[in-house]
């Protein structure tokens, strides 16, 4: 048994954001209340032994839940695997996560379905919850077979990595995704528009001289995403939102009540496309970071509510690669181990977003939208949780990050803030930054 003492509980499924007492047992929460006493706790344990843990000026709440991971098994496990990747998951401060399904091959049928989640359970750490593809082979062409892949587990639809360029394919795709009651998550890029672009056009790209991906590429596929789901009555999740258009489009959608969900990435909540620099391709990502007038409204989207998540979108690659010239390196940042502290250095100290509103935004809402254990400390829920610890300081460095990724722009930099103890279901498996 569990019996963490004064510690700050941000628990936005009740409310809770001020110092309490919580009991552990049996792999659940067991009791949250403003003081006990110890013959109350031991009184519960009934014999079992009790670690105590004092928790003045720490925090403790629901584990994350990131909606956007990258975790590359199968077929490409030298940029990660789903042990690496649900080791990482923990150490961030993770206790669940959705694996994307761009992987090698594609996971468009129950079988493959299957074989992530076993992994995931054999790995056990955080929770991996399988997202399939929406069209088979990611090509855009035919329809996976939805409802026997709901079967076999998976938490969502997507072919992330690619946009679905045909509308009519993404109308029957929010069509028969309702017999399933799951969203389909939308990479929004027209392939078109976005040419062979390296990064966001603008004076960034035009002084760099490097070829530029214009901000409509995503806003024009968000407008017509948001107008097939007000049509079909589907549910709809916008992944890594980025413009400053695409936030105004989707808060117009929501105030006519279209069923749509999105999602905002860290990078473009701290970085902007002035921080890029040709030498280094770290920033390379997709899509690409924007202005600093769209870091803004990304921040005020997610402050309002019209954007309703954080995702990591963490997308490991080998260092050979991201060594390549700006032009032939992949798209991605690996970010499980980082985004947490970024995001409470970047956005929570400086005052832009409060610590109750990155956790609804990454624990609560994830699991309320794609129906996922956790997001909650209630009595008598599983204990997902996370003990954070804001004066924890940290540098990151390559011998430290359990990733097999290095593609961090915060490698080499100390980020204090960080999570210190992590359980999942109760077990611990994650205490002092070393995963268990
Ligand atoms: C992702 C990847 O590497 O799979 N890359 C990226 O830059 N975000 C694909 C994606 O999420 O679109
Ligand atoms: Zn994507």
């Amino acid at each position: 048994m569990w019996w963490l003492k004064n510690i700050q509980v941000i628990d936005p499924s009740q409310k809770l954001s001020s110092p309490q007492d919580v009991l552990v047992q049996g792999g659940q929460v067991l009791e949250i209340s403003t003081s006990m006493t110890e013959e109350e706790v031991l009184a519960e344990a009934q014999g079992e032994p009790v670690e105590t843990i004092n928790g003045t000026g720490k925090f403790l709440f629901p584990g994350l839940i990131d909606v956007h991971t990258h975790l590359r098994e199968p077929g490409q496990e030298d940029k990660e695997d789903i042990l690496s990747g649900s080791r990482a998951a923990v150490r961030g401060g993770f206790t669940a996560i959705m694996a994307m399904a761009n992987t090698l091959p594609v996971i468009d049928n129950r079988a493959l379905v299957e074989f992530v989640r076993r992994q995931g359970e054999r790995a056990g750490y955080a929770q991996v919850y399988p997202i399939g593809t929406v069209t088979k082979g990611m090509q855009g062409l035919e329809l996976v077979e939805m409802a026997d892949m709901k079967e076999g587990g998976v938490a969502a639809f997507s072919d992330d990595g690619k946009n679905i360029q045909n509308a009519e394919m993404m109308r029957l795709a929010l069509e028969y995704a309702k017999l399933t009651g799951l969203p389909i998550i939308s990479h929004c890029e027209d392939k078109e528009l976005a040419g062979e672009g390296l990064m966001r056009r603008g004076v960034a790209s035009t002084r760099m001289g490097l070829r530029g991906i214009p901000a409509i590429a995503e806003s024009v596929i968000v407008a017509r995403d948001l107008l097939l789901a007000e049509e079909t009555g589907g549910k709809l999740h916008l992944a890594h939102i980025s413009t400053t258009e695409s936030v105004e489009l989707i808060r117009r959608a929501k105030a006519k009540g279209v069923d749509v969900t999105a999602e905002v990435n860290p990078h473009h909540l701290i970085f902007c496309d002035q921080d890029i620099t040709i030498t280094d391709t770290v920033l390379k990502v997709n899509p690409p970071l924007g202005s600093a007038a769209d870091r803004e409204a990304l921040i005020e989207g997610l402050r309002d509510g019209t954007i309703d998540m954080i995702a990591t979108d963490h997308a490991p690659h080998t260092q050979a690669e991201k060594a390549r010239p700006f032009a032939e390196a992949p798209f991605g940042i690996a970010s499980l181990e980082t985004a947490l502290s970024a995001v409470w250095q970047h956005l929570v100290l400086p005052g832009r977003l409060s610590f109750e509103r990155v956790i609804e935004a990454w624990s609560y809402t994830p699991a309320k939208r794609f129906n996922l254990r956790g997001g909650s400390l209630k009595p008598g829920t599983s204990a997902d949780m996370v003990l954070f610890d804001p004066d924890f300081a940290e540098m990151i460095e390559p011998a430290t990050l359990v990733s097999k990724a290095r593609n961090t722009p915060f490698l080499g930099k100390t980020l204090q803030g960080l999570p210190v103890m992590v359980w999942v279901e109760g077990r611990l498996v994650q205490r002092d930054r070393t995963v268990l």
